[in-house]
């Protein structure tokens, strides 16, 4: 039997919304999210500042299983150099199957396209699925605020990432 179809990795449309939204939620945990679990009513997903052009989406199948946005980490003109990795999700259904790899993978690919020579991201120390990913992506530990979150009961460390391109 053939095995699942290999992810396609797009730029997101206004049309992903929905399905974007289910994908923060159905992965909501205290593992990756310093946000409050969502609650209805819920916002837009897209809005002024988190725009479609700066998500990647993976598609299985024409189905949205994970996602990754890419953003500048500031507006600054003296920034414009660097891209920062801020968010990224796989359905539990599609992980373990390089779906996360080829949307970081991509980032980098987009990244670079953009211009940018650094990329950076933080990580919940917590977190080693996502660090063993960054890691064997080339990212190293630039810096580590202590016991940063208090998520669950546990302090936890917020880990800084990056690497050049
Ligand atoms: C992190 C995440 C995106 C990985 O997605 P994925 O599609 O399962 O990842 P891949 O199948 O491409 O795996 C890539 C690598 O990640 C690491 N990894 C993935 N799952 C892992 C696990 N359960 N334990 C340890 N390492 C793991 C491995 O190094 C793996 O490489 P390998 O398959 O060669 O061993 C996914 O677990 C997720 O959505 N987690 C919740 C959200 C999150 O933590 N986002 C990061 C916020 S900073």
């Amino acid at each position: 039997m053939p095995g699942p179809s290999a992810p396609r990795i797009r730029t997101a449309r206004p049309a992903d919304a929905e399905a974007l939204a289910l994908v923060d939620r159905l992965t909501w945990s205290t593992l990756h999210a310093v946000m409050p679990e969502p609650v209805p009513p819920y916002g837009p997903f897209f809005d002024d500042r988190h725009v479609p052009e700066d998500y990647l989406v993976a598609e299985v199948d024409d189905r949205v299983i994970g996602y990754v946005r890419l953003a500048p980490p500031t507006p600054l003109a003296c920034n414009a150099h660097v891209r920062q990795i801020q968010g990224l999700a796989v359905l539990d259904e599609g992980r373990g199957r390089g779906v996360g790899r080829a949307l970081i993978r991509a980032a980098l690919d987009e990244a670079r396209r953009q211009g940018a020579r650094r990329i950076t991201l933080r990580v919940l120390g917590h977190n080693a699925p996502a660090r063993r990913l960054y890691e064997s992506e080339g990212f190293v530990v630039e810096g580590v605020l202590p016991e940063e979150f208090l998520l669950g009961g546990e302090y936890v460390d917020d880990v800084f990432m990056g690497r050049p391109l």
